[in-house]
């Protein structure tokens, strides 16, 4: 089946990657052309990556032949659609808008990891919207959550269902709410892992070993939360708070932190060294 991927980042790369090594022919579509030659780059990436550790069954070639890299999305009959662009409501909007008169019939779903769907939806045929929810890295992590506003069609929500188990993936459904499942809860522990290091509680080192070695969590909070990008988990936390109330303001480690540019693994620093 053909499925089209707006967005070709961290995110949107990953999705192309899962959706070319499940036998789909994928149109990946950029902001502009200048964007094309890096998004495909970072799909033969993430292919070349998964071929080196033994995870893919394929010649990454093979399945290089079925990706089109294009900057501008034309109409294609695709029967999903995935957006993964930066979180940003009116720029999600306005990419699934285009998408849905470019792919008439196709599932329109959004990679955000936290805005409303139903907002997403106002405007567009909602019956088609959904909340795909990958995470990073999309070929190996196991989860896809599954996010349902008011409008969305049932037979909607069990096409999404079928692509993702066709893709490999684990399925939760979640209503639409702020944060869906996951995201609330792992800032919930983030945040809170946060304020204990303010409060000097533990090290972060002894913290997330408390909660690797007490909890089997394979990773603590705060090397999570440095993976994932303190500014990114601080625009999340805001959100939140706004949506859901103070128990989610951000301490002000974290914003003095961001601040400083210590946003974690990409910048060199945040609660650890890189
Ligand atoms: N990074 C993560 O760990 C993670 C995990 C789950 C969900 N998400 C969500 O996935 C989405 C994308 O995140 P990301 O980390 O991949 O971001 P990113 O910044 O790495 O990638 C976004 C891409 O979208 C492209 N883009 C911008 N405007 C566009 C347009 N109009 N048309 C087509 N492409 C456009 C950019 O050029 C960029 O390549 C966000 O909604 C984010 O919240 C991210």
């Amino acid at each position: 089946m053909i499925a089209v991927v707006i967005g070709g980042g961290t995110m949107g790369a990953g999705i192309a990657h899962l959706l070319l090594a499940g036998g789909h022919e994928v149109v990946l579509a950029e902001a502009g052309a200048e964007r094309v030659a890096a998004a495909r780059r970072a799909v033969e990436a993430s292919l070349a990556k998964a071929a080196a550790r033994g995870r893919l069954d394929r010649d990454p070639a093979d399945l290089l032949v079925n990706l089109t890299v294009v900057g501008r999305l034309a109409r294609v009959p695709a029967d999903l659609v995935v957006e993964a662009v930066p979180e940003d409501l009116d720029l999600k909007r306005r990419v699934l808008a285009a998408a849905a008169s470019a792919c008439p019939d196709a599932v329109l779903a959004s990679n955000t990891s936290s805005l409303s769907i139903g907002a997403l939806a106002e405007g567009l045929p909602g019956e088609r919207v959904v909340g795909m929810h990958f995470f990073n890295p999309v070929p190996v992590q196991e989860l896809v959550e599954l996010v349902r506003h008011d409008g969305l069609a049932p037979a909607v929500l069990a096409r999404a269902r079928a692509w993702a188990e066709q893709l490999g993936k684990t399925v939760v459904e979640v209503r639409d709410s702020p944060g869906f499942a996951t995201s609330r809860l792992g800032v919930a522990v983030g945040l809170e892992a946060i304020r204990m290091l303010e409060e000097g509680v533990a090290t972060a080192e002894d913290v997330d070993t408390g909660m690797r070695l007490g909890y089997g969590w394979p990773m603590g909070p705060l090397r999570l939360t440095d993976l994932v990008g303190l500014d990114v988990r601080l625009a999340i936390a805001e959100h939140l708070a706004a949506e859901l109330g103070p128990r989610f303001a951000p301490p002000a480690l974290l914003r003095d932190k961001v601040a400083r540019g210590e946003l974690g693994r990409k910048s060199g620093r945040g609660f650890f060294t890189w």
